[in-house]
């Protein structure tokens, strides 16, 4: 067999780099407390910060996430990706669409909250229950700088809280008010997941997602 030796790229074509999917941190990693920083329009429209929302959401669906926020792959800007598209984690959650919150702020409607229980890609193998807003407001930009807001209301509102929440340094283990609803996955999937779903289905049909 002739040997076929691979050819360089002619050097005048301009190959972007290849996404990458990030090590993401996990609970007791000192950086998953930090606050991010605010980002500049100037550096969230150059192309080091498009090349990292690439990545991060490339980490994100490496993962199965729901979502990721920057703070979890050490990299403290507010920025967080979220989708939800049948995702195996989290199989009962309503879908959410490809969105990517810079500097988001979150304002909550009203004072209805639910239990939500929440699981993390940095912490592995654990969910507990939480309380989140019902309904809230999301204000900030999409990744090419342009006014994002928008209603987000029930199962989805609980995702937004959740990732906005490591831009801040927090984990859901901090919101968990009582540490017996804490469970591995396979004791959450034998004991809590059936309950779970029936407060899914009744949060839906109240508010829609
Ligand atoms: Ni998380």
């Amino acid at each position: 067999m002739p040997r076929v030796e691979p050819q360089a790229p002619p050097a005048n074509l301009n190959y972007s780099t290849p996404m990458a999917v990030l090590p993401i941190l996990h609970v007791g990693h000192p950086n998953l407390r930090t606050r991010a920083s605010e980002v500049p329009m100037a550096d969230l429209l150059g192309p080091e910060l498009q090349q990292f929302i690439d990545d991060l959401v490339e980490t994100m669906h490496h993962a199965n996430g729901a979502g990721l926020a920057a703070t979890q792959v050490d990299r403290h800007v507010r920025i967080c990706a979220i989708e939800v598209k049948n995702n195996p984690r989290y199989p009962y959650k309503p879908n959410i669409p490809l969105t990517v919150l810079v500097n988001p702020v979150l304002t909550p409607i009203g004072d209805a909250r639910f239990d939500n229980y929440e699981g993390c890609l940095s912490v592995p193998n654990l969910r507990g229950l939480v309380k989140r807003h019902a309904e809230l407001r999301v204000t900030g930009w999409d990744r090419e700088g342009r006014p994002l807001d928008r209603i987000v209301r029930g199962i989805t509102a609980g995702t937004f809280q959740h990732e906005v929440d490591h831009l801040d340094g927090k984990l859901f283990l901090d919101r968990v008010e009582d540490s017996r609803t804490l469970a591995t996955l396979d004791q959450w999937k034998e004991h809590h997941e059936a309950g779970f779903i029936e407060n899914v289905r009744a949060v839906v049909a109240r508010y829609g997602s």
